[in-house]
Order: C-alpha cells, then structure tokens, then sequence
C-alpha cells in the first residue's frame, strides 16, 4: 500500500481534480464502492422539491421550537404559587414547557437530519480493508478530497435554505442545553433585601435576623398543609411552623427547626384563625442554610460536654443547636446517633461529635457544625439569642475550625 502511495508527488497530486482524488483516497484506503446510486439524477426532479420540503419541515420546526424553549426560559411564570393563588396553574406548567420546547427542538433537529441523509445522500455500499501505520501526505489529501465529496454529493451546498435551517435548529437545539445554565451562574456576593431566608448571600440565614434586632424562635415543622372549607383550599390558620417549648423534645433526641420571627408566629396565645402565615413558614422552610439541629442531650451526657472557647453560653442547658448543613459540600446533616451522641452526614459518612462543640470526627468534612446560640423565654419558648458566630455550610471560607 504505501509502495502504491509513493508513485504520486506533490506536483501530480496538484494536478488533480477533486473527483480523482475521491477515487484514488478510496483505492488507496483499499476501499470499494460495490454499489452507489444518486437519489435524484433528473435535475428539477418534482419529487426531489416534496423531498425538499419534508426535510425542511423538519428542521423549521426544531427552529420553532428552539425558539418556544427560550421563550419559555425568559418569559413564562416560573415563581413558586401557593394552592389556589393566582397563576398556580401557569406555575406549574413552567418545567414540563421547558421540557416539551427543548425536548421537541432535539428531535425535530434529528428527525430531520435522518430524513435528510435517507433522501438526498446517495445510496452507496462500500468495503474496506483493514490496514494499520500512520498517515502520510498522500492520505491527508484524499482525506480532505473524500470529505469535499461527501459535502458534495450530499448537495447541502446547494440547498441553503435547508442548510441554515439546519444549522439555527442545531444552534437552538444546543442553546436549550446550555442556557439553563444561566440560571445557576450568580454573583455570591449579590445582597438582596434581608428575609427569612437570608439576604441571598452565602454567609446570611433566617437566623441573621437576630442581628436586626428581632426575636426568632426555634420553629418546629408540624408539616400542616392547606385545607378545604366549602370546596376550596386555604391556607388560612394553618400554622406549618410553631414555637419550639424546651419540654417538646425527649432527651436524648433531635428536632430539626426553622427560624420563625414574632411577626411569623401564629400559635399558642398568639393564634388567630383569620391569620395566614403559610407562605412565610414556607419560606423559611425552604431557605437553604435555615435548617437547625435543635439536640437535647442526656443529661449526663451534656455534663461532659466540651465548650467551644468564646462558645461557652451557647447551649441552653442540656438543649444544643448546631447548623444542619454540612460543612463538606452542604447536605442536611441528617441523623443523630443518640447513644454516641454522633450526628452523621449520610451523603459522604461526614460525623461529627455533639458533645464536642460539632467537631468531625470521621469522613471528609474539616470543619466543625456551626452552633447556633439559644436560650428559652420566659414563657418556655426557645430562641435563638444570637446570629451563628461563623457561615454555615460548606468549609471554602477562611474561619475557625
Ligand atoms: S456533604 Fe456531608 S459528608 Fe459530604
């Protein structure tokens, strides 16, 4: 083979046409066309026109759709609506829209590029023979010369319409993977205006609402929902979060709880059934670095338990409170082991010891849980008495250990 190569210099290979060196790329690549036979061989064929027009539907319609999908993205009612809130049903049509316009546009595109191949590039059987070593000038330019053929005979050349309705669909198609993306680039460091949540900064929680001057009490997620009254649902009395009494847990034991300001309570003496306060409680629910491992300690285990410095008052007697995110890449920190008093991250096995301020003691975290300061009133109901003394979550900060 590469004798057979050697025959032909620059000068010779200059001199060919594109279809010489078509062939002589095949021969030399020990390839055989056994069988090859043009789809349209009359010019201004009618059925090449219809056939035309097939492919073209398909490819305009993956242009439509691609459009719809970043219609959708920028403009279709995406906030989160509570039961019977207007545009709930609009709500909840945003994600499966995203997927339908995206899902459409990709198969379109695809359904048109099949299509495509099976009418316009010609039928062609071909064999070829193994061989191996490296390439050589000889088959750099047949190579090219082959692929100059295929985009030839597969006359998207001539069919521009087809081919840029082919290509947005394609540049549509892709844009529907990428720009989601977009939703999840942000600016860290973008505050907004502070809320249950935090102000949307990574170092600010529910809890930083201390700081502001109001009283939060530890919330416990009852999990109430909406009720029906008279054939519609309300939210109305409905309480998701309450008060946390220090007497509500056994010791030995772990409740998870929420921030919950004064202004947000509506339960115990405080309760009113015209009140509706589920959408806050929510919010609170849902605010990423809010959730709080409220563990109330044997009693003779909380004697022995180790203070952090600068820590010293921050437990309520046998009750302490440390962040339920974990400090490796963030997962609720979910279980506590009430016999060695170990809380454990399920994600990557991540413990750490309640009884040593939340320090790890096992698995990839490096950091121990912030612990949230708290204190019970004067009424039983426990709070948070301060803001955690460092950012919860995962450990890329430069803090304490
Ligand atoms: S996120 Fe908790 S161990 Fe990895």
């Amino acid at each position: 083979m590469s004798d057979n190569k050697k025959q032909y210099t620059k000068a010779e290979l200059d001199k060919m046409s594109n279809d010489e060196l078509a062939r002589l790329g095949t021969e030399l690549d020990g390839v055989t066309v056994a069988y090859r036979k043009e789809r349209f061989p009359l010019a201004n064929d009618p059925a090449e026109k219809r056939a035309g027009l097939a492919v073209g539907t398909y490819f305009a319609l993956s242009v439509v759709f691609g459009l719809a999908f970043i219609a959708v993205y920028l403009f279709w009612p995406w906030e989160y609506k509570h039961l019977e809130e207007a545009g709930m049903w609009w709500h909840t049509l945003y994600t499966p829209m995203l997927g339908v316009t995206s899902g459409l546009a990709i198969i379109m595109l695809g359904m048109g590029a099949v299509k495509y191949t099976k009418t316009f590039v010609p039928e062609e059987i071909s064999v070829q023979t193994r061989h191996d070593g490296p390439s050589d000038e000889v088959d750099s330019r047949t190579l090219v010369a082959l692929l100059n053929d295929s985009w030839q005979t597969s006359t998207l050349g001539r069919r521009p319409v087809i081919a840029g309705l082919a290509g947005a669909g394609a540049v549509l198609a892709g844009l529907a993977v990428v720009l989601p993306m977009g939703g999840i680039v942000k600016n860290p460091w973008k505050p907004k205006a502070m809320g249950i949540a935090g102000d949307g900064t990574l170092w600010t929680t529910g809890w930083t609402l201390v700081e502001e001057g109001k009283k939060v009490y530890l919330g416990r997620d009852n999990g109430n929902i909406a009720e029906e009254h008279d054939g519609h649902w309300s939210t109305k009395g409905i309480s998701r979060l309450v008060r946390m009494r220090a007497e509500d847990l056994d010791a030995g034991s772990m409740e998870t709880v929420f921030p919950l300001t004064e202004e947000m309570v509506n339960d115990g003496d405080k309760y009113d059934p015209q009140r509706d306060v589920y959408k806050e409680h929510m919010h609170s629910i849902h605010g990423a670095r809010n959730s709080v491992m409220l563990i109330r300690l044997r009693h003779e285990d909380a004697q022995r338990a180790v203070l952090r410095a600068g820590q010293e008052d921050f437990h309520a007697g046998d009750y302490f409170a440390y962040s339920k995110i974990c400090t490796h890449i963030g997962c609720p920190t979910s279980l506590y082991e009430q016999q060695t008093n170990r809380i454990l991250c399920p994600c990557h096995q991540s413990q750490f010891d309640a009884l040593h301020y939340g320090k790890p003691v096992f698995g990839p975290a490096a950091r121990a849980l912030p612990q949230l300061p708290i204190a019970v009133d004067e009424k039983g109901y426990m709070y948070a008495k301060g803001n955690f003394a460092e950012p919860v979550g995962p450990a890329f900060w430069e803090r304490r250990s």
